[in-house]
């Protein structure tokens, strides 16, 4: 089986990549490097035992897309490759809309015109907006997102949906993650941000390797235990396998398949400054500053369909989440090389 990885050199298509190819599937990694370095690539070539092809393209690129389905011979793909930056997208939505929905549209088109149509895309539970109440289930509507970045994702999930609607043969898989961290167990692989994190895991193990003073804790008047927000944190590796299990069900049929991939448990930001400080053996400051925009209170998954239906559930606790993720960070605290 050939699987067509579209940002396979981020940070969750890298430990996909691994993943796959540790399962035996053949890997064809797209990728145009805006949100990723080259080296990344090396990383997954030192810790899997199988080439793999990689080729630098946009997916915008039609002609450029389309010479890699000529050339390979690609059963099914992986749908990563997008910009992700919450409050980017908020001063840049045309950006936002012109990488994420029209590269879809485009990667789609080629897709279908060289007879290829399985996908599993990689959305997010934002799509489950402010008003569903955890844990949140595959059936709850979707749609009340509050930036551009979000409608993307909801977009993308419409535009799959009508697609499968028109012609029934697809086989589609919209994965819905709740929030993933940590890293490789190899400490050579992990999230990367450019600048300043905005997510929590990459700004405290920043903390802790002393290129930022202390975190800010984004409010804690909120109706959860400790006030902090509540979030579903998911090891990356988890979410990688989650994938390996994903692409098995849409080559065994057409169908349209939707999949939170969570760990069920919701965790306070104050709960993962103490497990990382467990983890890790640093303290962590922290100044408990005003909410950010946009963030809700409490946000977590029911995994169960998943499970159900893909036999996938995640293995690796919070502690392992932060252990790696500090391995990581502590190994390359530059991140990936130029
Ligand atoms: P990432 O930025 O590390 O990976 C995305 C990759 O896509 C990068 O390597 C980037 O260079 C590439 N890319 C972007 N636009 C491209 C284009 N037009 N053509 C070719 N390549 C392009 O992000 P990630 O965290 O690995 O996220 C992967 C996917 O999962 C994204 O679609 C993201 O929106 C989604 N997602 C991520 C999270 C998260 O917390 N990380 C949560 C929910 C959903
Ligand atoms: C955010 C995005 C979501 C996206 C996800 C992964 C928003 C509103 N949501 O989710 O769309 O899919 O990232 O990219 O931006 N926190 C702090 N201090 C920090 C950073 C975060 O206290 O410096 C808190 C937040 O308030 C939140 C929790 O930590 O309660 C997790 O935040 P984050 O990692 O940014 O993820 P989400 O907000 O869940």
């Amino acid at each position: 089986m050939s699987v067509l990885v579209t940002g396979g050199a981020g940070y969750i298509g890298s430990h996909t990549c691994v993943e796959l190819i540790n399962a035996g599937v053949d890997v064809v990694i797209v990728d145009n490097f805006c949100n990723c370095k080259k080296s990344s690539i090396n990383r997954i070539r030192a810790l899997v035992n199988k080439d793999f092809t990689y080729y630098e393209c946009d997916i915008r690129d039609k002609k450029g897309l389309d010479s890699i389905f000529k050339k390979e011979k690609i059963d099914s793909v992986i749908h990563f490759a997008g910009l992700k930056a919450v409050d980017e997208s908020v001063y840049k939505p045309l950006e936002y809309f012109d990488n994420n929905v029209n590269g879809t549209l485009v990667l789609l088109d080629v897709m279908r015109n060289n007879g290829c149509k399985k996908i599993v895309f990689s959305s997010s539970a934002t799509v489950y907006g402010m008003n569903n109440i955890s844990p949140l289930t595959e059936d709850m509507q979707v749609g009340g997102v509050t930036n551009p970045y979000g409608r993307t994702k909801f977009m993308i999930e419409c535009i799959l949906q009508d697609l499968y609607v028109s012609d029934n043969s697809w086989s589609i898989c919209l994965l819905r993650y709740f929030n993933p961290i940590g890293a490789h167990k190899s400490g050579t692989m992990g999230e990367d941000p450019n600048g300043i994190p905005n997510n929590l895991m990459p700004y405290i193990t920043q903390v802790a390797i002393g290129k930022r003073e202390y975190l800010n804790v984004w409010g804690d008047d909120y109706d959860t235990p400790d006030g902090t927000g509540v979030r579903d944190y998911i090891h990356v590796v988890d979410l990688a396998l989650g994938h390996v299990k994903a692409v098995q069900k849409i080559e065994a049929g057409s169908g349209l398949y939707i999949y939170n991939l969570g760990t069920g448990k919701g965790y306070s930001v104050l709960d993962v400054v103490k497990a990382f400080e467990k983890a890790s053996g640093v303290k962590i400051p922290y100044k408990i500053g005003p909410r950010r925009a946009g963030d809700i209170a409490t946000c977590y998954s029911d995994p169960g369909k998943a499970y159900r239906e893909l036999g996938w559930k995640a293995e690796r606790d919070i502690e392992e989440m932060c252990e790696d993720s500090w391995r990581w960070q502590s190994q390359n605290p530059n991140g990936y090389p130029d």
